[in-house]
């Protein structure tokens, strides 16, 4: 690479920064949404929204290199604030459910929104998808800040959120998460993408092959709620331990199957400590697409888009069918802060919360 001299100025770092930026709309309270556009110089790119912190775009290569959109969401502002289920979404407080929308901390109890079937889900009725973070281009990096005061939504603590996105060179899509509190509080924080690696609005993704890198998962209740049980997948259609299509057995006569209408679980990722493990891989035979999640956490919603229904019409008024697209949302586990045996999800003051996740794609 060539490096200018002899000008009397350090050559500068980060000038040619891949970030664009335009204007989204305004909320309906008159709020400013900005669009960046983050590209990585070898086709990938990414656009990512203010409102929620929300992925809009991102693309990827098939195996002839050519590159489609193969994340679900709309074309403008306009659409997500008509109600979307949290296309390409930061969410927080607390990604997935909590049950009976309640916990307790420090001997206190917290009741939070119940806004799914009398429990808690992401984040409640105003979660962080439906805030608009603060954005700074730093560098190659879009870094999205946000002040969660002090009881909003029912959690304590005034809570300083960071998320950090880039598309690094080797075609991945790069989520650091970090936050502090200034009081105790619980925290989960995920991306809530939904992946058709055909292509968005390209039909559904029973053909998909997935693999998943965990021996056990967590049952739930009715409701969705883990029941406290680690189980075994073994034996079980949740076993992904080797390559198998999403549509292979989700029909199963399966009790954990029925209760979520298909894939919507928590599984719990194998590791042997903390740091980056490889959580998940999806290959997609027609176009040979291949992402592959990295994540610091300790588990993974594989959820398989099974309450689309196709009344949305998404970006290019494309029609987003029953399990049109499915997410890989990585986690602490659902309702940890009332399951003590879980990993935590407590934040104390003085501590930092720190987690990464790596999508990365490729074809073959
Ligand atoms: C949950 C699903 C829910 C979806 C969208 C997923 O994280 O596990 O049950 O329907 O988010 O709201």
């Amino acid at each position: 690479m060539a490096v200018l001299v002899g000008c009397g100025q350090a050559p500068k770092k980060g000038t040619t920064s891949n970030v664009t930026k335009q204007d989204f709309g305004k909320t309906p309270d008159g709020v400013p949404v900005e669009l960046y556009t983050l590209t990585n110089g070898r086709g990938m790119q990414t656009r990512i929204m203010t409102y929620g912190g929300t992925v809009v775009s991102l693309t990827a290569p098939d195996r002839q290199g050519n590159f489609a959109d193969v994340v679900l969401g709309m074309d403008d502002l306009a659409g997500y604030l008509k109600g979307v289920p949290y296309f390409g979404a930061l969410i927080g407080r607390y990604g997935n459910r909590i049950g009976h929308a309640q916990f307790t901390l420090d001997g206190q109890v917290y009741r939070l929104a119940a806004n799914n079937n009398g429990n808690s889900l992401h984040g409640g009725n105003r979660g962080f998808d439906k805030r608009v973070w603060n954005a700074a281009v730093k560098g190659d990096s879009l870094e999205l800040t946000y002040l969660s005061k002090d009881g909003e939504e029912g959690y304590p603590g005034n809570l300083s959120a960071k998320v950090v996105y880039t598309v690094t060179p080797a075609d991945e899509l790069k989520i650091e998460y970090t936050a502090t509190t200034d009081k105790d509080t619980v925290l989960n924080l995920t991306n809530h993408s939904y992946f058709n690696l055909k292509g968005q609005g390209e039909g559904d993704i029973l053909q998909h092959e997935v693999t998943i890198n965990a021996d056990h998962f967590t049952p739930t209740d009715a409701g969705l709620i883990p029941t406290g049980e680690i189980r075994a997948v073994k034996g079980t259609p949740l076993d992904f331990t080797k390559p198998t299509a999403i549509g292979a057995r989700i029909g199963q006569n399966d009790e954990q199957l029925k209760a979520a209408g298909g894939y919507d679980h928590n599984w719990v990722l194998n590791r042997s400590g903390a740091g980056l493990v490889k959580a998940a891989e999806v290959y997609e035979p027609t176009t040979g697409r291949v992402m592959q999640v990295w994540t610091t956490q300790p588990g993974l919603q594989f959820y398989a888009g099974n309450f689309l229904n196709g009344t949305i019409r998404g970006k290019g008024g494309k029609v987003y069918p029953r399990r049109g697209a499915f997410c890989m949302e990585t986690q602490h586990f659902p309702d940890s802060p009332n399951h003590p045996d879980f990993p935590s999800t407590e934040l104390k003051p003085g501590e930092t919360y720190d987690q990464v996740t790596v999508y990365h794609f490729s074809a073959r």
